[in-house]
């Protein structure tokens, strides 16, 4: 069923793991997602992005996701990525979200609070959720652009949340969105990590920017064509360590594009007479299922926690 994130956040704070947030554009990527929850017996966050409301459509969007929930007892959350204004929030909210991210963390300190109030204040009357934004993270997508790291200060975290009542907090530590996070070797501050979380006891965290960028599928993608070489993504004992923290939410896209694109790449390649689109949707579909059971068995801990 649709629930909201409360019980899953309060269940994985205690016991030490993490809820995955897979974000979804289409059919295939839901049905991959959904199936390895199923295996898994895992709670899932199904996130869209404004960029995959405008791809897919709210409507279809809104109704792959009753397809999914009407052939599944899991518990999913479906919310809302990086929402950038108060409208899209409140847009979803009558759709039927049951969790909402406001991301105002390219505006100064003080209109961060003013817009995360306002959303709270929508939100919280509906009961839904919301996830804001403190810090920058580096690195640029379609809808979400930054020119660098900002990382989250713990004294402005506690005010922040205090503040504007938001219930959890995605902060930045080092991740970043996309292919390349690191240029050198891969940190994460994990001292600025436990000085947010010993200020705000039971409260629970975020992790945006958080794919491994699986080297598997990097070279599988470059030998068959592709051109991602230099990707470089967060280290897998980097969330594991950041999953037995006050970290509940590990947000993943790019492993979900690069698992479909390698398999896709290498399908055109051995069978280049192909031209059905199930018969590389199908296998494309299946990789995001295996490595997002991957994820929730060997990286954040949520197997059997529904
Ligand atoms: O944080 C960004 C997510 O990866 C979504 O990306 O805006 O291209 O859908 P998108
Ligand atoms: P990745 O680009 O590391 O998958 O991050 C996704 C994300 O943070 C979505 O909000
Ligand atoms: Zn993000
Ligand atoms: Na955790």
């Amino acid at each position: 069923p649709l629930t909201s994130p409360k019980e899953m956040f309060d269940k994985a704070y205690q016991d030490g793991y993490a809820i995955g947030a897979f974000n979804v554009n289409n059919m295939e990527i839901i049905q991959g997602i959904m199936k390895a929850g199923e295996a898994e017996q895992s709670p899932l966050i199904l996130q869209v992005s404004a960029g995959a409301r405008k791809y897919a459509g709210q409507n279809y969007i809104m109704k792959l996701m009753e397809a999914a929930l009407k052939e599944s007892d899991l518990p999913v959350v479906l919310h809302l990525d990086h929402g950038q204004n108060f409208e899209i929030c409140r847009d979803v909210i009558s759709d039927g979200f049951t969790s909402v991210m406001i991301d105002g963390s390219h505006l100064p300190f003080e209109e961060n609070i003013a817009l995360t109030k306002q959303v709270v204040e929508c939100a919280h009357g509906q009961g839904v959720w919301v996830e804001a934004e403190l810090g920058r993270l580096a690195g640029v997508e379609d809808e979400v652009s930054s020119a660098e790291n900002v990382f989250t200060d713990p004294d402005e975290a506690v005010e922040f949340v205090e503040r504007t009542g938001c219930d959890s907090l995605a902060i930045a530590i080092g991740t970043s969105h996309g292919a390349y996070k690191f240029k050198g070797e891969p940190t994460l501050d994990f001292d600025r990590l436990e000085q947010i979380s010993s200020r705000l006891p039971g409260y629970p965290l975020v992790l945006h920017g958080a794919s491994s960028v699986l080297p598997e599928f990097i070279d599988m993608a470059n030998r068959y064509g592709g051109q991602v070489s230099d990707a470089k993504g967060v280290p897998e004992d980097f969330l594991r360590r950041a999953a037995k923290s006050g970290v509940c939410k590990i947000n993943i896209d790019t492993d979900i594009r690069l698992a479909m694109t390698a398999v896709i790449r290498k399908f055109f390649h051995e069978k280049p007479q192909e031209f059905d689109p199930r018969k590389y949707l199908g296998p494309a579909r299946e990789a995001v299922q295996e490595m997002v059971q991957h994820k929730i068995k060997n990286v954040l801990g949520s197997s059997g926690k529904i």
